[in-house]
Formats: C-alpha cells, sequence, structure tokens
C-alpha cells in the first residue's frame, strides 16, 4: 500500500505511524478499572479504604473473557461460558465489605464458585501471603482458565507462594483440606445453605451466601464463639444456581 502513496505522504504516514508507537498512551485498562472502584465509592457500595484499594489492584479487565463483547468495566454480570457469569462489580464490592473483619491478613478464607478467579484473587489481596484463600469450582475448563487470569494479576506471586489455590470439585462440599475458614464466600445461589459449609465455618467466622430459587437473598451467616449460628438476609439478589456439573450444562 505504501507503494502506491507519492513520497510526501509516504513520509506522512511512517510519520504518524512512528509517532504512534512512541505516543504515551494511557494504558486505559487500569484507569477505567480506577474509575469503577471510585463510582463503587460514590454509591456507597466499597466504604472501606482496603476493599477499594484490592479491588483498584486487581484489574478486572484480565478476568472478562473477550467473548463477553462489553467492557469488563461495567457495573453488571457478564457471561463466561458454561452457563455461568462473572458477578457484578458491585456484588463482588458488597461482599468484600461484608466479610472484611473476616478477611484480615493472617486469616483463612474459601470461595465456592470461584468461576473467573477474580474475587478469589481480591481475597488474596486481603488475607496476604500470610494468610490463605482456597477457590472451589466444578467446572474444569473454568478453573483452568481462572489460573491463567490470575497469573497475569496482582495476586500471582500468592498463587506462586501457595496461599491462593484453586480446585476442581464441588463447592456444595466445601474444601474441608483447609477447615475451619474465617471467611466462606459462595459466589452460586444455594436452594438451601449446605450443612458442610457451615460445619466447616470457624467459630467468630462469617459466610455471605446467596440462597433462593426463583427469589434469591443474601444471606450472611455468623457462627459465634460459643458455635451457635445466625442467620441474616441483606438483599435481593440472583445469581447462577449452585448445583450439580450437568445440570448446569444441561439446565433446561
Ligand atoms: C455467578 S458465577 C460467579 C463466579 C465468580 N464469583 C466470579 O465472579 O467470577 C458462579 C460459579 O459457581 C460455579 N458453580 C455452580 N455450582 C457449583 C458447585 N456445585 N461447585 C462448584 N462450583 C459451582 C459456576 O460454574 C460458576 O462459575
Ligand atoms: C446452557 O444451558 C442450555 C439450556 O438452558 C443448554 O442448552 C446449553 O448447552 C448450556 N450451555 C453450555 C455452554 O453448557
Amino acid at each position: 500500500m505504501l507503494l502506491f502513496l507519492c513520497a510526501k505522504n509516504r513520509f506522512m504516514l511512517l510519520l504518524v505511524l512512528i509517532l504512534l508507537q512512541h505516543q504515551p498512551w494511557p494504558s486505559g485498562a487500569s484507569d477505567k478499572n480506577k474509575a469503577m472502584v471510585e463510582q463503587l465509592q460514590r454509591h456507597g457500595v466499597i466504604t472501606s479504604t482496603k476493599v477499594a484499594e484490592v479491588m483498584e489492584a486487581i484489574d478486572r479487565g484480565l478476568f472478562v473473557p473477550p467473548a463477553a463483547c462489553a467492557s469488563p468495566y461495567l457495573d453488571r454480570p457478564m457471561p463466561i461460558g458454561y452457563n455461568a457469569t462473572i458477578s457484578a462489580p458491585h456484588m463482588h464490592a458488597a461482599c468484600l465489605e461484608l466479610l472484611l473483619k473476616h478477611l484480615q491478613p493472617g486469616m483463612r478464607a474459601l470461595d465456592v464458585g470461584s468461576g473467573t478467579g477474580y474475587l478469589t484473587a481480591c481475597i488474596a489481596l486481603m488475607v496476604g501471603p500470610e494468610g490463605r484463600v482456597v477457590g472451589v469450582e466444578h467446572i474444569p475448563e473454568l478453573v483452568a482458565s481462572s489460573i491463567e487470569n490470575i497469573k497475569k494479576s496482582a495476586a500471582a506471586p500468592q498463587l506462586s507462594d501457595g496461599s491462593l489455590s484453586i480446585h476442581i470439585a464441588d463447592g456444595r462440599e466445601g474444601w474441608p483440606e483447609l477447615a475451619p475458614y474465617d471467611a466462606i464466600h459462595v459466589g452460586a445461589a444455594a436452594p438451601q445453605i449446605p450443612q458442610a459449609l457451615i460445619e466447616q465455618l470457624k467459630p467468630g467466622g462469617r459466610m455471605v451466601i446467596p440462597v433462593g430459587t426463583a427469589l434469591q437473598e443474601l444471606k450472611v451467616v455468623d457462627k459465634k464463639l460459643d458455635g451457635s449460628v445466625s442467620i441474616r438476609d441483606d438483599t435481593s439478589v440472583r445469581y447462577v444456581p449452585l448445583t450439580s456439573k450437568d445440570a448446569q450444562l444441561h439446565a433446561g
């Protein structure tokens, strides 16, 4: 194509190409991620500096597949294949705020239905390398891609040092190997709260779990130090079901 242009135009085109290469364009991704976090702060969803810092550090753009065909920073859930979604940023933020006191440095957390790995990565930054977060997801392809996503993110060092791991398993059984947990996050709606998850909660620990089928409530489950359990409703929500792999892939 260059050949068909006169010398002067050829020079101009080269100049433009050189300028394009050296222009310090804003990277876009992290700016938009920061703007997303600021919007959640303005709307009062993010209230702590810790959650703001962590959601700024983990670029959501790394976790939303291009097939979603939309900006990863929009405040809505997006399809990630396998009849699953990445939850909306305001849900991630709300759950991190609800779990804040139970995701202190050194604490232990379980993320059930870890999907893209986004929230698992955020949790890893909250508990730090002295803490431990385990993600459990029943679609092997999502586990594989979530690990690749996390490798590109600020939580990558914790994948290498072993303070973050993701496993292929049925999350309704929890992950007994590392129980009890200070915090349990469930990213899919259960018809009722699985007993195994209540058992794997540490006294003093908290679980956040959407419960219901058509109508769902985000439940906050607190296990008191004496082992008794109190449950309250936070907000109405809409999540994909916590179900069997077969039911999810052949959902009617
Ligand atoms: C709404 S998605 C949320 C994923 C993740 N929190 C995110 O935002 O990327 C729910 C995830 O739960 C998974 N899931 C559903 N039932 C499950 C089960 N019984 N065990 C493990 N994972 C399950 C789905 O495959 C899906 O990835
Ligand atoms: C999702 O569920 C539909 C039924 O609702 C099914 O036909 C389809 O194969 C499922 N998609 C995937 C990717 O498993």
